[in-house]
C-alpha cells in the first residue's frame, strides 16, 4: 500500500450554496479540494483493483443494451482504452451519476465511489493502466447494494409499442393502465424492465384516483399514438401519488419489510417515461412488474406526502419586457393549462404562509423557493425515503429536518440538480419526525439557463418549473 493525497478539482457553482441562508454566495468558483490521504495499492492492475470497482459501479449502465452502451466498460480492453476518460470522469465526480452530496444522510444503493476507489483509479491510470493477471481478477465490490428478486404478481405493459416522437431529443410520455384487481392489495415491490434500455432515461409510476380514469382515457391516443405527451407529472388535472421511480442502473425494489402502498380496485396507474433519443429511436414496450400482497396480510400502509414550495423566478439580468411580469406568467399558464392554474402560484404562497414579500431578493440567476412544514402536519412519522423534483432551470434541491437546529438532518441534498438523474432515495436507517420538528424543502433556480427567459411560475411544462418533493412514510 502507499498513501496518496488526492486533489479533486471541482467546480463549485453558485447553486451549491444556499444563497438566502446564512452562507454567503459567489458566482461560479473553481476550487481545489483536498479530499484527504487515502491508501492506494502499489502497482494497481485492472484485474486485481479496477475490475471490482467497474463491475460494481459502472457496468450496470455501460454495457450492451443499456443507456451508456455506446461506451461499454465490460471488457478489460474497453476499460484500458478509456482509462484517461474514466480518470477524468471519476476524479471530477461526473461518474458514476449520483446526485446527493456527501453531507446527505446515508442512502441505500449509493452508487458513488469512495475516496480510496477514486484514488485507486487515478493511480492506476497515472501508472500506465496495467492489465495484470486474469487469475487475480477480484470479485465485484457490491456492498451497499440491495439486489431484490421481485415477484411478478401484476405486469403492466402497453398493448401496442410506442414510437417516440421524431422531432425531439427528449420525449416525455404518459401511459395509463387499469389495475384489473377486484380487491384492495398492497404493492410491496416493483421492477422496471425498459423495452429499449438505451433510450429509457427515467420512469415514474403514479397511483391515480378512479375519478380520473375518463380523463386519462380521453388523453390516451388522442394524437394517434399510445399514451399522451406529459412532462412535469402526469398532466392530468390531479397527478396522484408517486409510488415508484426508475433510473438507469436500478434493479428490483422492495419496500421496507412489513409495508406497502395500498391500491384499490378502480384506481389506475400512470407510467411516465422519459425517452432520451440521442443514440437510438425505437418502438418501446416497457414492462413494469409489481409484487402484491392481499389487503388482509396486515401490512402497514405507506404514505406518500407531497410537498410543494412556491416558484417565483424573475427574468435574468439584461432581459426586459412584458414577459418579465408575474401577471404575464399567470396568464400564460392559464392559457396553456386551464384557468384554474392562474391561482396556483398564490395558493403555493399561502399554503407556506408566505407572500411575494418573502421573495423580493430573488434574482433571475439566483431564485429560491422554500416551504417549512411544521410537525402537526406529520407527527409522529417514520420516514423511509424522499424524492425531489424540479425542471431544467433547477440548480440545487434540499430537504432538511429542523434547519438551524443542532439536531438538523439533511434528508436530501442535491447541490447540482440534473433533471436527467432524478430518483427516489431510501435511507439506510429510517428517520423519525416528531412533534415540534420542522421539515424544510428548498430549491434554487437559475433563469439564465433558459433559452427564452421570462418570469417563471409553477407549471407542468418543460418551460415551467416546480419545487416538488415527497416523503415516503409510515404513521406511527
Ligand atoms: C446509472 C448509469 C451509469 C453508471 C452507473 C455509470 N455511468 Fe458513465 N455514463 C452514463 C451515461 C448515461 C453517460 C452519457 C453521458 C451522460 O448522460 O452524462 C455516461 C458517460 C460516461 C463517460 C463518457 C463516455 C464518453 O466518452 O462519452 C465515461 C468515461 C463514464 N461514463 C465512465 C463511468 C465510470 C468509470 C463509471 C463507474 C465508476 C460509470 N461511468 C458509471 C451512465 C452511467
Amino acid at each position: 500500500m502507499r498513501i496518496v493525497i488526492l486533489l479533486l478539482i471541482v467546480a463549485v457553482s453558485a447553486a451549491n450554496i444556499l444563497a438566502h441562508g446564512d452562507e454567503e454566495h459567489d458566482d461560479d468558483i473553481v476550487e481545489a479540494v483536498v479530499i484527504g490521504e487515502v491508501s492506494v495499492p502499489e502497482n494497481p492492475t485492472y484485474h486485481e483493483h479496477i475490475a471490482p470497482i467497474v463491475e460494481a459501479r459502472c457496468v450496470a449502465c455501460h454495457r450492451d443494451g443499456q443507456i451508456a452502451a455506446y461506451a461499454p466498460l465490460t471488457e478489460a480492453q474497453d476499460v484500458i482504452w478509456a482509462a484517461n476518460d474514466i480518470r477524468y470522469h471519476v476524479v471530477n465526480g461526473i461518474m458514476p451519476p449520483w446526485m446527493p452530496s456527501r453531507e446527505n444522510l446515508p442512502l441505500k444503493n449509493d452508487r458513488s465511489l469512495s475516496d480510496a476507489e477514486i484514488a485507486t483509479i487515478a493511480a492506476w491510470v497515472d501508472d500506465g493502466a496495467a492489465l495484470g493477471e486474469a487469475q487475480d481478477h477480484a470479485p465485484a465490490a457490491t456492498d451497499g447494494f440491495d439486489f431484490v428478486e421481485v415477484r411478478a404478481d401484476l405486469t403492466l405493459q402497453l398493448d401496442e409499442p410506442y414510437e417516440p416522437a421524431d422531432d425531439v431529443l427528449d420525449d416525455y410520455r404518459c401511459f395509463a393502465f387499469p389495475l384489473g384487481i377486484d380487491s384492495p392489495q398492497f404493492v410491496t415491490g416493483y421492477e422496471f424492465l425498459p423495452g429499449v434500455p438505451a433510450m429509457a432515461h427515467h420512469a415514474i409510476l403514479y397511483l391515480v384516483d378512479s375519478a380520473l380514469e375518463a380523463e386519462a382515457e380521453g388523453r390516451d391516443g388522442a394524437d394517434g399514438a399510445p399514451g399522451w405527451s406529459c412532462y412535469g407529472a402526469t398532466g392530468l388535472s390531479e397527478s396522484g401519488s408517486i409510488i415508484a421511480t426508475w433510473t438507469p442502473g436500478t434493479f428490483g425494489v422492495a419496500f421496507p419489510p412489513g409495508t406497502g402502498y395500498k391500491i384499490e380496485p378502480g384506481q389506475i396507474i400512470v407510467l411516465q417515461m422519459h425517452y432520451n433519443l440521442w443514440t437510438t429511436r425505437e418502438a418501446d414496450q416497457t414492462r413494469v412488474l409489481m409484487q402484491l400482497e392481499s389487503a388482509e396480510s396486515g401490512l402497514a400502509e405507506l404514505w406518500t406526502i407531497p410537498l410543494n414550495a412556491p416558484v417565483e423566478i424573475p427574468c435574468p439580468a439584461g432581459v426586459d419586457g412584458p414577459q418579465c411580469e408575474r401577471d404575464y406568467a399567470l396568464d400564460r399558464v392559464a392559457a396553456l393549462f386551464g384557468g384554474a392554474m392562474r391561482g396556483v402560484p398564490d395558493r403555493r404562497l399561502s399554503r407556506c404562509r408566505q407572500s411575494l414579500e418573502d421573495y423580493t431578493d430573488n434574482t433571475g440567476e439566483n431564485a429560491r423557493g422554500f416551504c417549512d412544514y411544521p410537525s402537526p402536519f406529520f407527527e409522529p412519522l417514520t420516514v423511509y425515503g424522499v424524492l425531489g423534483h424540479m425542471h431544467e432551470l433547477g440548480r440545487s434541491f434540499r430537504m432538511e429536518l429542523n434547519p438551524g437546529r443542532e439536531d438538523s438532518l439533511l434528508l436530501l441534498d442535491i447541490p447540482r440538480w440534473d433533471f436527467h438523474w432524478q430518483d427516489r432515495y431510501e435511507f439506510v436507517e429510517p428517520v423519525t419526525i416528531e412533534f415540534g420538528d420542522v421539515l424544510r424543502m428548498s430549491c434554487i433556480w437559475d433563469n439564465s439557463l433558459s433559452e427564452d427567459p421570462r418570469y417563471v411560475v409553477w407549471g407542468e411544462g418543460t418551460a415551467d418549473e416546480m419545487c416538488f418533493g415527497t416523503v415516503m412514510a409510515l404513521r406511527q
